[in-house]
């Protein structure tokens, strides 16, 4: 056994979370052999509890129709509220600064309604030059609903010249420059392409002192690294649950309002019944005036896709067994710290690594620039069972996911990366 082989082995004999990747369902390569999963940034896997939890509200349907938004097995009409520990305690937020509703950019949007407050010089928007299309889409709609330029009104912040990942004290110093004419910082948690952990403690504190509101896309981040959205006092982020929280493709989405804001009825906002304070919700017509609940319950727009949810009650419990974020992170700083070392091994001037070396500031994905004939070297790696996604026009990127990747997939990927990348340097 090469050395490389005996330290994958050993790494994952000593994993107490490998216990864990026998609770999802793994799909199979071309070869139908169990496939070698490295897209959990992109879908998460199914855990295995999904049916029994989705068939328990079929049965529950099937059984009680109408009754069962009070006599269900877990009753639908406070059904958002079996999530709000667990999730909270994994955003590192208080449980009424968090609700399951909608999808990403729809709460994004619910967001910047009430938190995008152009008012004289202070009507920007700050954005990295490579947010997410969503993002931007909303933002500039946002801009545009103000009446302001798409244009002046949006300062992007970008990576110095030759590099690919946004530093810290660079946006410090933009904002300490340019913080009065900022209404809104908006920057993702981690960076979808380049996998950059944003140190959003220190991005959160400048932004704040420069007297801006700050949120974040936590798209990438959620169940990946280790949040203290409360602390950290972050007005507001939004996540979605199909990534590392596993829920399934499309799944309810993640919100997270500071409890600062959580009384505060001045703040615009776009309402709907389920976001009404739960004492006069079915008073229906005979209280017209919206009140909205306290805290993010007050966001909420509609009454909640029990189906849609039940699946990310089964991953959530996963999270919870395995101990919640604190060993998933250490396990996972392990994992990525493996994946980069062996792709380093392979000494490759045509490979490239994009994503940053610190361990603090990344979370479980490498996005790894391949110089020639990248396109066909991702497709040699899916024909030999190795799922990882690609990103024109040259970057592969992998995530090896702490609940169910093994050390040893690891490396079997890097060892086949080599010999797709074959001879020529
Ligand atoms: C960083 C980021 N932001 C926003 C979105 C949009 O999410 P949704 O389609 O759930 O609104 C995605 C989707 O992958 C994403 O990766």
């Amino acid at each position: 056994m090469n050395a490389a082989l005996g330290r994958a082995a050993e790494l994952d004999r000593e994993d107490p979370l490998s216990v864990f990747r026998e609770r999802f369902h793994l799909p199979l390569g071309p070869a139908g052999e169990e496939a070698r999963y490295f897209c959990g940034n992109s879908l998460g896997l199914q855990p295995r509890s999904v049916p029994d939890l989705l068939n328990r509200e079929l049965d529950d349907w099937a059984r009680l129709a109408v009754d069962a938004h009070f006599h269900g097995t877990t009753p639908w009409y406070s059904y958002h509220e079996v999530f709000r520990e667990t999730m909270a305690a994994l955003v590192g937020a208080e449980p009424g600064e968090v609700v399951i509703m909608n999808s990403l950019t729809a709460n994004l949007h619910l967001m910047l309604t009430s938190f995008y407050r152009p008012r004289g010089q202070r009507r920007k928007i700050l954005i990295e030059n490579a947010a997410f299309p969503s993002d931007t889409y909303a933002v500039k709609s946002h801009l545009r609903l103000h009446g302001l330029d798409l244009h002046e009104d949006l300062v992007v912040a970008a990576p110095r010249t030759g590099e690919t990942c946004l530093r810290t004290a660079d946006l410090e110093e933009l904002l300490a420059e340019r913080g009065s004419e900022i209404a809104l910082v908006l920057l993702p948690g981690v960076q979808y392409y380049t996998g950059e952990l944003f140190d959003m403690a220190r991005i959160t504190a400048a932004a704040r002192e420069q007297g801006c509101a700050v949120g974040f896309d936590l798209a990438h981040a959620a169940g990946n690294v280790a949040l203290q959205l409360h602390e950290w006092g972050v007005d507001f982020a939004v996540w979605c649950t199909y990534k590392y929280l596993n829920a399934g493709p499309g799944s309810v989405a993640g919100c997270f309002v500071h409890n600062r804001h959580e009384a505060r009825n001045d703040l615009p906002r776009l309402a709907g019944w389920w976001g009404n304070d739960p004492a006069s919700r079915f008073k229906m017509h005979l209280i017209p005036d919206f009140v909205p609940a306290r805290g993010a319950d007050g966001w909420q727009l509609s009454n909640p896709p029990i189906l849609a949810m039940a699946p990310l009650r089964a991953s959530l419990d996963l999270f919870r067994e395995a101990g919640g974020m604190e060993p998933l992170r250490r396990k996972s700083i392990l994992l990525t710290g493996f994946f980069e070392e062996q792709v380093n091994a392979l000494n490759r001037p045509d490979i490239k690594i994009l994503t940053p070396v610190d361990p603090s500031r990344r979370g479980a994905q490498l996005s790894i620039r391949i110089r020639d004939n990248s396109e066909e070297v991702f497709r040699s790696l899916l024909e030999q069972g190795f799922v990882v996604d690609y990103r024109r026009p040259d970057v592969i990127r992998a995530a090896p996911v702490p609940l169910y990747n093994r050390f040893r997939d690891v490396l079997d990927l890097c060892n086949c990366l080599r010999d797709c990348v074959g001879n020529d340097r």
